[in-house]
C-alpha cells in the first residue's frame, strides 16, 4: 500500500484526535497530535512563569523547549514528553486549555512547531490533526478533512473525557472554553483555523465514532 499524508483540521473538541488515532491504526500509519505540541509548549511557558506572550521572552523560552512523543507500553498510545518529562496528563488539564490558544497565536512558536511537524511527516504515512495542517503544515496533503460538530455535542464529549481523567468540570465552563478557543483560533493573524477549498467536511454531530473513522478511512483508500 502506498503512503499518503492525511491532514485533519477542525474546531476544538470535535473528536479529531481520537478519530485520527484510529484512522492511523487502521492504515498502519503514524499519528501525530499537533495540538499536543502547542499544549506542551504552553505548559513550558507557564511553568517558567511566563504568562504574557512577549516575543523576546518567547524566543528565550523556545531555546530550551524540547517536545517528543514516546510509545506508552501500558496504553499502546504515544505520550507527549516535554524536556524529557511525560506531560501527557498535564497538557490536557483546564489550566493548559485555558491558555493554549493565546500561545498558539504567537508567530515564533508557530514557526518552530510547524518546522518540527513538517520533519515528522516527511516520510508520509502520517495522520496529523490540528488547525492549520491542510493549510500550512502540509498544503500538498493527499487527503484533507475538516471535522465539525455542534458545540453541545463537543462539550459533552470533552466533559466525559476529562471525567475519565479524574477532572470534574462544569459543562458550561467547557462550552465557554471551546467557544473561546474557536474564536481565537479562527480570528488570529497567524495561520487561522479555516476550511481550505480542497478539504472534505465531515460533520460528526450525528455520527458514531466507528462511522466517522470508517468515513475517513474510506476517503483515504480512494487516494492511496
Ligand atoms: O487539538 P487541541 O484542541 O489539543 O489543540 C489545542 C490548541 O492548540 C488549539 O485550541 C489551538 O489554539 C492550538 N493549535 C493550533 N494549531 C494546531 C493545533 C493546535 O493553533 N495545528
Amino acid at each position: 500500500m502506498g503512503k499518503i499524508v492525511i491532514a485533519i483540521d477542525g474546531y476544538s473538541g470535535c473528536g479529531k484526535s481520537s478519530t485520527a488515532k484510529a484512522v492511523a491504526k487502521e492504515l498502519g500509519y503514524t499519528y501525530i497530535d499537533s495540538g499536543a505540541m502547542y499544549r506542551a509548549a504552553t505548559l513550558h511557558f507557564l511553568n517558567n512563569y511566563l504568562t504574557a506572550t512577549n516575543p523576546k521572552d518567547i524566543q528565550k523560552g523556545l531555546k530550551d523547549l524540547e517536545i517528543s512523543f514516546q510509545l506508552n507500553p501500558d496504553t499502546g498510545q504515544q505520550d507527549t514528553y516535554l524536556n524529557g518529562l511525560n506531560v501527557e496528563q498535564e497538557i490536557r488539564s483546564m489550566r493548559v486549555s485555558e491558555r493554549v490558544s493565546d500561545f498558539a497565536k504567537v508567530k515564533e512558536i508557530r514557526e518552530e512547531l510547524v518546522a518540527q511537524q513538517q520533519r515528522l511527516g516527511k516520510e508520509k504515512g502520517v495522520v496529523m490533526d490540528g488547525r492549520d495542517i491542510g493549510s500550512v503544515v502540509f498544503p500538498d496533503a493527499e487527503l484533507k478533512v475538516f471535522m465539525t460538530a455542534d458545540l453541545d455535542t463537543r462539550a459533552f464529549r470533552r466533559q466525559k473525557e476529562l471525567f475519565e481523567r479524574g477532572e470534574i468540570v462544569d459543562l458550561e465552563d467547557i462550552k465557554a472554553n471551546l467557544g473561546e478557543r474557536d474564536r481565537i483560533d479562527s480570528s488570529r493573524k497567524e495561520s487561522p483555523l479555516l476550511k481550505v477549498e480542497d478539504a472534505v467536511e465531515v460533520d460528526t454531530s450525528n455520527l458514531s465514532f466507528a462511522e466517522q473513522v470508517a468515513q475517513i478511512v474510506g476517503l483515504a483508500k480512494q487516494r492511496i
